[in-house]
């Protein structure tokens, strides 16, 4: 729901979206505070609001823990991180409010912060769990280190990275591994890589794409099927967010559930998003 703002959509608008999405099978919403300058749960609360039915249909994520510079946050005077406990159990509450909601199903720490203290973290999560007022934690953008050090306090149910063909490193820095060993399944954001996978002009983007098109096109499948398909193929189930506004990418993103892709095509994708073979 990043992108929520940039759609232009009326609230009746956003209320037919999100009716469209749990049609397709899509229940989960990816929120963040600071989204459309902290602008994004609202236009969401609003849709909530309007048709309160949705709320037991679907799960809403949210995210804490960056402090942007925006006018609707005059008393920031620099971009930090805060994941002190109590910015956390604020931040989450206000969550609540723009969200029109009485609990979040899963909130996370949306960048790990240098000044972080795990116990603090910790201890946060435990009291807003222990009031109802989040159900699920979990964390975003953290290395298995720093996953698995807030683990070990309190249970994480999952690590919201990016990945794409165009951004392969957690297949090969171990957050991807570390998730799998202990059972934990990945959110993945930017699979499409945030659209620069359909449009990124340099050489290594172009024989991407032209090496997708080949295999959606023997498979009979839409370019960007096959790219959800080769992400959530991975052993540690990996759970791609769109970014879309459009009903029609997100029933592309979907297909995606319904096959698999063969061992040479899978790698054939590795090679060109890598530029070269494995060894
Ligand atoms: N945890 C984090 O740090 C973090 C960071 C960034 C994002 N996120 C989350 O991840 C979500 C997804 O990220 P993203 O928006 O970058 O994902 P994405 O799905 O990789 O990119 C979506 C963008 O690609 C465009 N696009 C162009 N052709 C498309 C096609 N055929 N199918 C689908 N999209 C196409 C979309 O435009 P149209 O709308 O015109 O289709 C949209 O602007 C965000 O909404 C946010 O919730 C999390």
């Amino acid at each position: 729901m990043w992108r929520i703002g940039d759609w232009g959509m009326t609230v009746e608008q956003r209320v037919t979206f999100i009716e469209q999405c749990l049609a397709l099978g899509v229940t989960s919403f990816d929120h963040a505070d600071i989204y459309g300058n902290y602008s994004a749960e609202g236009l969401f609360g609003a849709a909530l609001q309007a048709q309160p039915s949705l709320r037991d249909r679907i799960q809403l994520v949210t995210k804490c823990g960056i402090k942007l510079v925006s006018p609707a946050r005059p008393q920031h005077a620099i971009q930090h991180y805060d994941t002190s406990a109590e910015h956390i159990v604020a931040s989450a509450e206000e969550s609540l409010r723009q969200l029109q909601t009485d609990r979040v199903d899963l909130l996370l720490i949306h960048r790990p912060d240098p000044l972080m203290d795990f116990d603090d973290v910790a201890e946060a999560f435990t009291r807003l769990r222990g009031a109802g007022k989040v159900l699920h934690v979990g964390v975003s953008n953290f290395s298995r280190h720093q996953f698995e050090s807030l683990n070990r306090r309190v249970a994480l149910v999952t690590n919201q990275v990016e990945f794409s063909p165009l951004h392969t490193a957690p297949l090969f820095d171990e957050t991807f591994d570390g998730l799998h060993d202990l059972g934990v399944a990945p959110m993945i954001w930017s699979p499409l890589a945030g659209g620069r996978l359909f449009t990124a002009a340099d050489a290594r983007a172009e024989t991407l794409r032209h090496v997708i098109k080949e295999i959606a096109d023997r498979i009979h499948q839409p370019f960007a099927s096959v790219v959800f398909a080769w992400i959530m193929q991975l052993p540690s189930k990996p759970l791609p967010l769109t970014g879309s506004g459009r009903i029609e990418a997100i029933a592309v993103a979907v297909a995606g559930t319904t096959f698999t892709l063969s061992r040479a095509d899978w790698f054939a994708i590795l090679r060109a998003a890598r530029g070269h073979e494995v060894a």
